[in-house]
């Protein structure tokens, strides 16, 4: 099975590469990523030491370089997490994700049509917009598309793109929406590693309004069996939730990581709310679970397990903050490849 695993070099396509390559001994794995300043090939360490995986320093939106990658590549699968990921950021700079999430994933649905390739879109919760505050409300795969900033309209629009490829061309597409993932290698600009190295340096954890918005949180490995599960039960023209079940109102979540980290909560900075900022998601993901999947991370440990790796790879979080897009002594240009297994 040779699969592209479009953003494998972010933080939850990092996971991805990784479970698949332990997972299916006959996957052979493609990475193409444009190292983005969220991605970065030293995510991909101990992928880069298996000969069945390469990577491709790749832009999506590149139509003829995404061409050349499918024809040599020869996939049966093409997951999708290549995307601007950052809410301020699509508030700060909207049309680069109009950019990557829309015309990108285009460019990989017109290559998976021509090549015959199976498509699985990874999208977020964030299409549906939010919640009342506590409400026991949960958006369904049925629910409308509500979505309140310029991410989530963009991961949105190209949800609806896949989803006409499907009904329009036939192609073999399905699309997740998971809810807010954590574990490690995510870039330090999300909640949960800002809070954790905010801590570990003693400095103020900044926490957006009062802390009270509420998000539903999964494990990136669950996240990940998740996909799987879909590629190889899911119906093709089909959307699935993605989620554990697991809301916490951000400031319950900062709190625990103050714990965790030995801090006192003294350290929490309320900043000015984030423009349009959700109030609450939750899901129901009975969809998914009735073909067989289950999240098997419980929070908590989960959480703590997240803030370890965090205190156990400072240099990880250095090479990450200063950009330096290299892995001993492997340099990749733009459309520049590595093969796995030349390096350990
Ligand atoms: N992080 C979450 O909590 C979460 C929740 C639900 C859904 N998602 C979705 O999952 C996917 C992955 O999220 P993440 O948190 O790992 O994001 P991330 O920002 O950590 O990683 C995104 C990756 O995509 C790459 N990329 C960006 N633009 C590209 C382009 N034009 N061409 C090729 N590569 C490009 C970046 O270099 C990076 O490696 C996204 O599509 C996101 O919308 C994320």
């Amino acid at each position: 099975m040779n699969i592209l695993v479009a953003g494998g070099a972010g933080f939850i396509g990092s996971h991805f590469v990784r479970h698949m390559l332990k997972e299916h001994p006959d996957a052979n794995v493609t990475c193409m990523d444009k190292l983005t300043y969220a991605g970065n090939i030293t995510s991909l360490k101990e992928p880069l030491c298996d000969g069945r995986f390469s990577f491709v320093r790749g832009d999506i939106c590149n139509a003829a370089l995404t061409e050349e990658v499918f024809a040599e590549g020869r996939f049966d699968v093409a997951v999708n997490f290549a995307a601007e990921s950052h809410v301020d950021r699509s508030i700060a700079s909207p049309r680069e994700f109009s950019a990557t999430n829309l015309m990108g994933t285009q460019t990989l649905l017109d290559a998976c049509l021509k090549h015959g390739v199976r498509f699985h879109q990874v999208s977020t919760d964030e299409v549906y917009g939010d919640l009342p505050a506590g409400s026991a409300l949960k958006f369904t795969e049925e629910s409308a598309l509500r979505p309140s900033s310029p991410y989530s309209a963009s991961k949105a629009a190209a949800d609806l793109m896949v989803l006409a490829y499907c009904r329009t061309f036939g192609l073999k597409a399905t699309v997740s929406r998971s809810a807010n993932n954590y574990g490690a290698r995510q870039f330090p600009e999300k909640l949960i590693p800002v809070a954790v190295i905010c801590a570990r340096r003693n400095r103020r954890v900044p926490l957006f309004g009062d802390g009270s918005n509420e998000r539903d949180w999964i494990s990136a490995e669950d996240h990940c069996r998740a996909i799987d599960t879909i590629l190889q039960k899911g119906a093709c023209g089909e959307v699935y939730n993605v989620g554990a079940d697991s809301v916490c109102a951000n400031i319950d979540m900062v709190r625990r990581i103050l714990a965790l980290t030995g801090r006192p909560e003294s350290l929490i900075d309320f900043v000015c709310d984030r423009k349009g900022h959700d109030r609450r998601y939750a899901l129901d993901c009975s969809k998914l679970r009735a073909l067989g999947w289950e999240p098997l991370v419980p929070f908590g440990e989960g959480i703590a397990a997240t803030v370890r790796w965090y205190e156990d790879n400072d240099g990880w979080v250095d090479d990450i903050l200063s950009g330096a897009y290299m892995l001993k002594n492997i340099r990749v240009p733009p459309g520049g490849r590595v093969s796995g297994g030349k390096t350990s």
